[in-house]
């Protein structure tokens, strides 16, 4: 029997053997068609982060789109382990991407072996896709605290108490660490812990994907050279 942590000495698992199930589960049916509007050269702006605005904008107003700043943030170490994960959108200019996590978590010390990261926006109801290929920074301290100091305060009682990424023993614990961080914070302004920050995310690639119907997505690539930006359509 393979051991998994200190999971299955608890009594509470579902223990139903994985042979009750076939071999391969087909969900090969679940196939629909993509009926998107046609997305042409002269219909897209010079600046690729123009053309996000776009159509972010159009995903802010979608209303099947109830996270329209979530995005996978893939990042590597150093060996090439990759991972991927949901983070959310908090800010864009034309330098790039913010976003805010821990800074001891596993995508940060990802980030700290290899700056390169993927960003990618998945808009299901509008048919549409953005990839994002460039590098990941640290925002200044100062930019960390100004968004800090919006958050919610129950979130920022919350990034005090988690650090992300790490093993738990129980729901318990986090639940206990919670409650001193609040008791501690009482009647007080809760300060960014120097543990937890920003980053900016500045792409030397975007690309933006339409469905179209018979599988013939529209796709266009941004790609940086020297200061300009050049834009080509890509095979779908
Ligand atoms: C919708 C959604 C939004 C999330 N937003 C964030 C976020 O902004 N920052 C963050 O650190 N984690 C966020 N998470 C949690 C991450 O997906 C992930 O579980 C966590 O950051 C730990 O990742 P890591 O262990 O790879 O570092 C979000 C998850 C979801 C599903």
């Amino acid at each position: 029997m393979i051991k998994v942590g200190r999971l299955l000495h608890g009594n509470h698992m579902k223990n139903k053997a994985i042979e009750d199930l076939p071999d391969l589960l087909d969900v090969s049916s679940f196939r629909r068609e993509y009926h998107g509007e046609e997305l042409r050269l002269e219909k897209l702006y010079s600046s690729p982060f123009r053309q996000f605005h776009a159509w972010f904008d159009e995903a802010t107003h979608c209303p099947a789109i109830l996270e329209p700043t979530a995005m996978v943030l893939s990042t590597s170490s150093l060996r090439g382990d990759v991972s991927s994960r949901v983070v959310l959108l908090k800010g864009y200019c034309k330098k790039g991407f913010r976003f805010f996590t821990n800074a001891g978590s596993q995508k940060a010390l990802q980030i700290s072996e290899n700056s390169s990261v993927s960003l990618l926006f998945y808009w299901e109801a509008m048919e549409r896709q953005i990839r994002v290929n460039g590098k990941a920074t640290r925002l200044t301290r100062a930019e960390t605290d100004a968004y800090f100091a919006h958050r919610p305060r129950a979130s920022c009682i919350s990034a005090w108490a988690s650090r992300q990424s790490e093993v738990l023993p129980d729901r318990e614990a986090l639940e206990r660490k919670t409650a001193e961080f609040s008791e501690l914070f009482e009647g007080c302004e809760i300060p960014a812990p120097d543990f937890w920050g920003g980053y900016l995310v500045s792409p030397k690639a975007l690309e933006f994907w339409q469905g179209r119907p018979n599988r013939l997505h529209d796709r266009f690539v941004y790609r940086k050279v020297g200061r300009n930006w050049i834009i080509e359509r890509l095979s779908p």
